[in-house]
């Protein structure tokens, strides 16, 4: 295969690549750092060097072919890292790094007891999305490159690790544990979790990791896991993964979810004892074809992954729940993405879907507009096409796309040649792809509930007044789409009439919580002691979109003292993602 140049990533691989990784490695809590070997199988085409990814590593030796060799790391980059140069013979097939990792990896977050569910023992997690492996592994670390792997991984005796790969369902009296990934996988899905957790199935192939006390809790609420998986089969083909088990990790973790191959990595803020927030898991399940079957080639093409995995989300809702729980998913998504691009009104570029990343961090292309705006393209080309055609194509797209990456160009003419073209169907998929903002065709999504929900919000700005009969029974969805519909002038009387009445400000669910201290803090409502609620908030969960949400409702409300006050010491609960986005949007410097 050939490789096309990315601006991410500092390998040649057309000169020489990985394929596979032998990890040998110690977890060590007392000094927080990982120590080992990375030995990579190569295909080597004559080079005389073979570059690595490689960001704040510490490297001791390297080795080619069993023999010590030379090495060099060139210039440091705040977003790359450093190229590391092995130098090579024409004939080398293997090559080891001896490495540790240091206080400054990115990719590690190393939690005391304190900061896990059950207070007992101390927890680590990998989140290696973007370009974050090459800060725990020395590695080639661009999407376009797959590797198999192996892993030996030594940590303290009463811990149990899981990767993204076979897993041990029981710890091991010694704490040494195996894994083999034998399908290939892109460098950003390696991944690993470590804690004092347990496992329960759900299915034969599926099931969950957790901590002791929340065990119980995720295999109730994710126990429709099996049938995710079996409608995700029905539409798009067979799961490739053969098990696809979820690790509940704990709340720190700066995702709602991250789709590692057999192992998702999910937020426990999804735990509502409901089934409300499941959508996520459907969401992760989906990026098992669109994502970690067919990837991306390069972070410019994070459409490709994202938008498929919503549209394939909605899909698998739709399935399960049916088409109004689908439509109120797909119409909070549409919120969104309206809001991004108001957002994004002073940098037009960023509403492309095909992005233009080269000199900026990934992150920076990582918003709604991938998501939202990526879903909405293919939904109108859905309606457009007719789902029975729509649905043949993408089965095929994601069978002949199997095991490889695809750029968006390769995409597009996929898309001509295999569904439009033959078809004799125009669209403007040029505009809905290289231009900003939104074309004007665009898919109608309609929600009854959602209409009555906004009904319900002009009543009572007009009357003062709401039935609550009408809102029994509404689902977590209509709650958080009543609550971001407050028009801007809603008294902070009213805002207190509706905490009287509903209690929002102790809602046990995460995501009407967080909508709701968002209004709080947009209509300075301080009542019910909700100060304290979103104080603790901060400090105890670190998923990026909930606590960017909030903090940015302090900045766009001339409190950003307010917000560094708590951000000051709820920072060092942060995984460095979500740390790295407060401390732009707030402009705080750590040092
Ligand atoms: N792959 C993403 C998470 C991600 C994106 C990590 C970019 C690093 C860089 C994951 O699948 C995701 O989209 N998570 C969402 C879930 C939601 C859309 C259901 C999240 O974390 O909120
Ligand atoms: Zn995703």
């Amino acid at each position: 295969m050939t490789y096309i140049e990315e601006p991410h990533s500092y390998a040649k691989p057309n000169k020489a690549v990985i394929t596979h990784l032998d990890l040998d490695i110690n977890v060590d809590f007392e000094t927080e750092i990982i120590s080992g070997s990375a030995s990579y199988l190569i295909t080597n085409n004559d080079a005389s060097e073979i570059i690595l990814d490689s960001k704040f590593l510490d490297i001791e030796k390297v080795q080619a072919d069993g023999k010590d060799t030379n090495f060099t790391l060139g210039d440091f980059d705040e977003i790359l890292g450093n190229p590391l140069t092995i130098s090579i013979k024409k004939d080398t097939k293997q090559i080891t790094v001896f490495y540790k990792t240091t206080n400054k990896t990115e990719a590690l977050q190393w939690l005391k007891p304190q900061q896990t569910a059950d207070k007992k023992a101390p927890f680590l997690f990998t989140q290696g999305q973007a370009i974050l492996t090459r800060t725990w592994i020395p590695i080639q670390d661009s999407p376009q490159i797959r590797l198999t792997y192996n892993a030996k991984v030594q940590v303290p005796a009463q811990l149990m690790a899981v990767m993204s790969a076979e897993n041990p369902k029981e710890k091991t009296p010694d704490g040494v544990y195996h894994f083999k990934m034998k399908q290939p996988i892109s460098p950003y899905l390696i991944a690993i979790a470590v804690g004092d957790i347990a496992y329960n199935p759900i299915s034969n192939r599926t099931g969950i990791y957790a901590e002791p006390s929340l065990l119980d809790k995720a295999v109730y609420e994710f126990s429709d896991m099996e049938n995710m998986v079996a409608s995700a089969e029905k539409l798009y083909g067979k799961y490739a993964w053969e098990q696809f088990d979820v690790i509940v990790l704990p709340p720190s973790f700066p995702f709602g979810g991250m789709e590692n191959p057999r192992l998702t990595f999910a937020t426990p803020t999804v735990i509502t004892g409901d089934k409300s927030l499941t959508s996520l898991i459907a969401h992760e399940l989906a990026h098992s074809w669109s994502g970690n079957l067919v990837t991306n080639a390069t972070w410019d093409d994070f459409w490709l992954n994202e938008g498929f995995t919503v549209y394939f989300e909605m899909r698998i809702m739709e399935a399960l729940y049916g088409k109004d729980r689908a439509n109120m998913l797909a119409r909070i998504g549409r919120q969104d993405l309206e809001e991004e691009l108001e957002g994004f009104k002073d940098a037009p570029e960023d509403t492309k879907l095909k992005l233009d990343l080269k000199g900026r961090n990934p992150d920076d292309g990582m918003n709604s507009i991938a998501y939202d705006k990526g879903y909405l393209f293919l939904r109108t080309l859905e309606e457009s096409v007719g789902r029975e055609k729509f649905d043949a194509f993408l089965k095929s797209y994601f069978q002949s796309h199997a095991f490889s990456t695809t750029n968006t160009e390769k995409f597009i003419d996929y898309l001509n040649e295999n569904l439009l073209d033959k078809n004799g169907i125009t669209f403007n998929t040029a505009e809905w792809i290289y231009e900003p903002g939104l074309p004007e065709n665009q898919a109608i999504i309609v929600s009854d509930k959602f209409e009555k929900v906004e009904k319900t919000v002009q009543d009572f700005v007009k009357t003062n007044t709401i039935d609550q009969a009408i809102t029994t029974g509404w689902t977590p969805q209509e709650w958080v789409h009543f609550v971001r519909n407050f028009p801007e002038d809603m008294s902070v009387e009213q805002i207190k009439t509706l905490d009287k009445t509903f209690n929002l400000t102790n809602s046990s669910n995460s995501y009407i919580a967080m909508v709701w201290y968002e209004q709080a803090i947009n209509h300075d409502y301080h009542g019910n002691n909700i100060d304290k609620n979103i104080e603790v908030f901060l400090t105890q969960v670190g998923r990026r979109w909930y606590v960017s949400t909030i903090y940015k409702a302090f900045k766009n409300n001339n409190k950003t003292d307010e917000a560094l006050a708590i951000y000051k010491y709820a920072r060092k609960n942060y995984h460095s993602v979500t740390a790295n986005t407060i401390d732009d949007m707030l402009g705080y410097n750590p040092e």
